[in-house]
């Protein structure tokens, strides 16, 4: 593309800036409710909302909660819900065996939302993090994090959310190898049209942290994920990372965090054209809340303007916890005005 204008003023941009109407003609990107994934915590108990101080606006939900959510979010035309679980720390284990229990906490969430709102897609967290005594998100032994160990505790974990019901499948761990073992396991157990959204680009960040206080995962973990999730200072280790998934059989990928990584976004869709998500992730959401709050930013449009940056950046989707909020600004918006 070769973007031609006659010098001014034979070409005045601000021709098409000038009222509602002709800016929204001239629009190249659009965001929709469909672009949406909303990443909901999960804890036990009936009837419970708990506010998580470090993400202003987000709640750790019980079960019939978590349903709750669910028929809102479907009402809301969101298309899909990615549940996280805030595991009681007695039952974190060094084998982490609760991971692939099928009633665990995350499992009997799929199965409610499945039996009460079926036309949501519920996604899953495939990792260890949650379950683990270390807080790691793979198998740990002489305090170094097995890879091959842990793809097989990721693919009993990943096989016991599709017999749950779990509509898309969302490695999040970093090892090597998972994606392929994972596709395999599923297509061998008869779970042939169950879909993988790799997290195929995370990032070490410290964007994490608020998540990691909303699943009680920062108590437990003592250093950090480097020897797994990548360095911040690399873009084509992350193609690398997208063609090995996509070649495993992975149907999405993600690059997560998302704000400080766009260009890697706009990489990975230009290079494969495979369907594109990112993670706004709890401190991106957290720094826009924090900044709302105090009366620094207008919270609202700042929350419109950084989705629409993933659609510019060319991803198909985004999960975030504004997920509803932002549902509800586009039901209000007309096309334009
Ligand atoms: C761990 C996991 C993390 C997030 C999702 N899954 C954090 C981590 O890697 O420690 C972060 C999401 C967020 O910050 O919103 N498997």
């Amino acid at each position: 593309m070769r973007p031609i204008a006659a010098p001014t003023p034979m070409t005045r941009f601000r021709r098409m800036r000038r009222t509602p109407a002709l800016r929204s003609l001239v629009q190249e990107t659009v965001l929709s409710v469909s672009d949406l994934i909303w990443p909901v915590f999960v804890r036990e108990g009936v009837n419970v909302r708990e506010p998580i101080a470090s993400m202003p606006g987000v709640e750790r939900l019980s079960v019939d909660q978590v349903v709750k959510a669910a028929e809102e979010a479907a009402g809301l035309g969101i298309p899909a819900i990615c549940l996280f679980p805030y595991i009681d720390p007695a039952l974190k284990t060094e084998v982490c065996e609760e991971a692939w229990n099928p009633d665990n906490l995350a499992n009997r969430a799929i199965k409610a939302i499945k039996a009460s709102v079926p036309e949501i897609a519920v996604m899953t967290d495939v990792a260890l993090d949650p379950y683990n005594a270390s807080g790691h998100d793979g198998l740990v032994c002489d305090g170094v994090v097995l890879n091959d160990e842990t793809v097989e505790a990721l693919v009993r974990m990943t096989l016991v959310q599709a017999d749950c019901g779990a509509d898309i499948i969302g490695p999040s761990d970093m090892m090597d190898g998972r994606i392929g073992a994972i596709r395999s396991a599923l297509e061998s157990a008869g779970h042939k049209d169950v879909a993988i959204l790799s997290y195929a680009a995370k990032y070490v960040s410290a964007f994490y942290r608020p998540f990691r206080d909303a699943v009680a995962t920062s108590g437990a973990l003592k250093d950090d994920k480097k020897t797994y999730q990548m360095n911040p200072a690399n873009s084509g280790e992350a193609l690398r990372l997208v063609e090995r998934d996509l070649r495993e059989g992975a149907d999405m990928v993600m690059v997560k965090p998302g704000m400080p990584y766009l260009d890697i976004c706009w990489r990975v869709k230009e290079t494969f054209g495979a369907p594109t998500y990112a993670y706004q992730v709890s401190g991106e959401y957290a720094m826009i809340q924090s900044a709302a709050e105090r009366g620094w930013i207008d919270g609202e449009k700042a929350m419109m303007e950084s989705l629409l940056g993933f659609k510019r950046a060319g991803c198909d989707g985004v999960l975030t916890y504004f997920a509803p909020a932002a549902a509800r600004k586009l039901r209000e918006s007309r096309i334009w005005g």
